[in-house]
């Protein structure tokens, strides 16, 4: 592997060629036929979302671009479980989440995917460390045991060492954006879900904010779909994939073509 050169010590990563070589795996996101509407008034509709394919393969690094009001985050939440297409189907680790009970998309969402909203949603009341323990909790995903150092070392990765036991309201923006991070990555999600991460950061932050979660993503190998708005982010990215090409629906929704 190394042969022909001096022996350099490997970089700490398991996996740093994105799709290289896995071309052959299943999809760990595979969405079909997914239709998404929202009722405007008693006789019409709103559609939002229609996709006819759209497959993210393992260990894919995703960045998803499009206008405002294209239907991102209503993909994300789909994809989450967090709401149900009104046809179609989703499956997320060969599991088709459409047809889950919803208790049982909770639990399958605690522990198979980090989702990173782009209001952060950390609980007022709870410090940083608290956050992520929480989220650990419910997913029971690792062993309660590990879960005070695990969180320790995940936060104090993302430079949050000192921050412990601050509460949201006594972070910055920058730094509770990390803790939210922390809280997607603690469960060893195989998909993570990244909403405008950064839109609220300044450039500088952001540059930092993103390389450390991709260097956390690509080291664990997790499937990452990614929402960004702009450039940044952008580098290193497996695939960039554009509302206006992947959702049918994006030209009906800006009046582009005719009804
Ligand atoms: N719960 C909802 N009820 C009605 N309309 C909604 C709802 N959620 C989103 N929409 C509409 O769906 C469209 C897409 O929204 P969204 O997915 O948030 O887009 P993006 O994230 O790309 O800005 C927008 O026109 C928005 O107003
Ligand atoms: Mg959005």
């Amino acid at each position: 592997m190394y042969a022909g050169g001096e022996v350099k010590t490997p970089p700490a990563v398991h996996h740093t060629g994105g799709m290289h070589g896995m071309e052959q795996a299943p999809p760990v996101v595979l969405l079909q036929g997914v239709q998404k509407s929202f009722p405007l008034d008693h006789s019409h509709d709103l559609q939002v979302l229609d996709i006819v394919h759209l497959a993210l393969p393992v260990g894919g690094y995703t960045v998803l671009k499009g206008p405002s009001g294209s239907g991102k985050t209503t993909l994300l939440n789909l994809i989450a479980g967090i709401a149900l297409p009104n046809s179609g189907h989703i499956q997320v680790n060969g599991t088709d989440i459409t047809i889950l009970p919803e208790p049982q998309r909770d639990r399958f969402r605690a522990a198979q995917i980090g989702y990173i909203f782009q209001t952060f949603n950390l609980l007022a009341p709870f410090t940083a460390l608290e956050n992520v323990l929480l989220a650990m909790r419910f997913a029971g995903a690792v062993p309660k045991r590990a879960h005070r150092q695990r969180a320790t070392d995940l936060l104090s990765r993302l430079g949050l060492s000192t921050r412990l036991s601050h509460r949201p309201a006594q972070l910055s923006r920058g730094e509770q954006q990390r803790v939210a991070m922390a809280r997607a990555l603690a469960n060893d999600p195989p998909v993570l879900l990244a909403d405008e991460p950064c839109a609220s950061l300044d450039a500088a932050t952001a540059q930092v904010v993103l390389m450390a979660l991709h260097a956390i993503c690509r080291e664990k190998n997790m499937t990452v779909l990614i929402v960004a708005h702009d450039t940044a982010g952008l580098e290193g990215a497996d695939q960039v994939l554009d509302m206006r090409d992947i959702n049918r629906a994006t030209g009906r929704l800006n009046g582009v073509e005719p009804s």
